[in-house]
């Protein structure tokens, strides 16, 4: 085993070719073995029902090596229950968990010399998707699917990694009230490209979507969930049926809760209260815990006390607990670390 002459500590968060990559077919109503290959490109019909009608999902985790030199995959059970969710939702055969589980150890385990080593900053981003791959010309599901799992070594998903960003008050909806924003749909990054070119050209980095049915409530940015701090130190987070539940968000909540003895508040948050929170950040598998200096609100600033410099300091202890717990430096809540043997 020797790790791949990379400069980890300079990667952002692109794709990189690897190794391996697991694939699996869904074909007559049932999903095959599945293999591990080499290839990376992909041959299908030019009717397919994913290039017709965007019917695909995807999931996010992280492989990590700890300090005492373990690789180890954080929560993956929980990207398995969530991918079965967004399945079901796109009309597609949801990939059985356990096998799942045991495809994403594979393909860390294939691709071992690409996991990033402890403390170099960089991490190994596990991207398994699923789409429909036969001709559909018809609105309707496919009948045929393919399931695939690649892994790419990342760094910080936003520019100067723990800096607090600067984000917008989206004029546009990520997610209607009934609609996809629960499941990991790609067409609901699709929808979110307009708004997130236009909110780089005008200088921030993220864009806070409001509820769309009342443009009154929190919801998310394009790809993390918020977490906000109260004065008196409480976490506060968004609870909407059209957000993505988010596995880094409800680790944060048991991590405040347990580990720093927070209260903790899920629930609706109206955009009205943001200016009383002393800390905010946004928290996913990319973004891990990125804090928030400012929201641009139609050119009236919201500027968090914490501001520009650093994150807050109740975010800090958040991100140093949870990275911590992902890094083998705290002892993680049983089952949240998936070793690779
Ligand atoms: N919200 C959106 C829209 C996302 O794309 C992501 C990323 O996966 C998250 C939230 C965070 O979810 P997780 O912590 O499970 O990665
Ligand atoms: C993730 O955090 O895994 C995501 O899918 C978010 C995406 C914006 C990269």
């Amino acid at each position: 085993m020797a790790k791949k002459n990379i400069e980890w500590d300079k990667l952002g968060f692109g794709y990189m070719k690897t190794d391996k990559r697991f694939v699996s077919n869904f074909k007559d109503g049932k999903w095959d073995d599945g293999v591990m290959t080499g290839e990376d490109m992909i041959t299908m019909s030019e009717c397919a029902g994913v290039l017709q009608y965007s019917q695909s999902v995807f999931e996010g985790m992280k492989a990590y090596e700890t300090v005492d030199g373990r690789t180890v995959i954080f929560r993956p059970d929980l990207n398995a229950d969530r991918m079965y969710d967004s399945a079901l939702r796109l009309e597609m055969p949801p990939f059985p968990k356990d096998k799942f589980v045991e495809a994403v150890c594979s393909v860390v385990k294939e691709n071992i010399d690409w996991v990033p080593p402890y403390g170099s900053g960089a991490t190994l981003y596990i991207r398994p998707y699923m789409f429909g791959s036969n001709p559909v010309i018809g609105v309707k599901p496919a009948d045929e699917y393919q399931f695939r799992i690649f892994a790419t070594p990342v760094g910080p998903y936003f520019k100067g990694g723990a800096k607090p960003i600067v984000i917008k008050v989206s004029d546009f909806d990520r997610a209607a009230p009934n609609g996809t924003g629960h499941i990991k749909a790609g067409l609901n990054y699709a929808m979110s490209l307009h708004a997130i070119v236009k909110a780089h050209e005008e200088g921030f980095s993220e864009n806070m979507y409001l509820d769309a049915a009342t443009r009154t409530k929190v919801e998310e940015t394009g790809g993390a969930n918020f977490i906000f701090i109260t004065k008196d130190n409480k976490l506060v987070t968004p609870k909407s049926k059209s957000i993505l539940p988010s596995i880094t968000r409800r680790s944060i909540m048991t991590v405040a809760k347990d580990y720093l003895g927070m209260e903790v508040e899920e629930r609706e948050v109206y955009f009205d209260e943001v200016k009383d929170f002393a800390e905010c950040g946004l928290c996913g598998t990319a973004a891990v815990i990125s804090p928030v200096g400012k929201i641009n609100d139609h050119g009236k600033e919201i500027a968090f006390p914490s501001g520009m410099d650093e994150m807050g300091p109740t975010t800090k202890k958040l991100y140093d607990t949870l990275t911590g717990i992902q890094m083998g430096r705290i002892e993680a809540p049983e089952g949240w670390l998936k070793v690779i043997e």
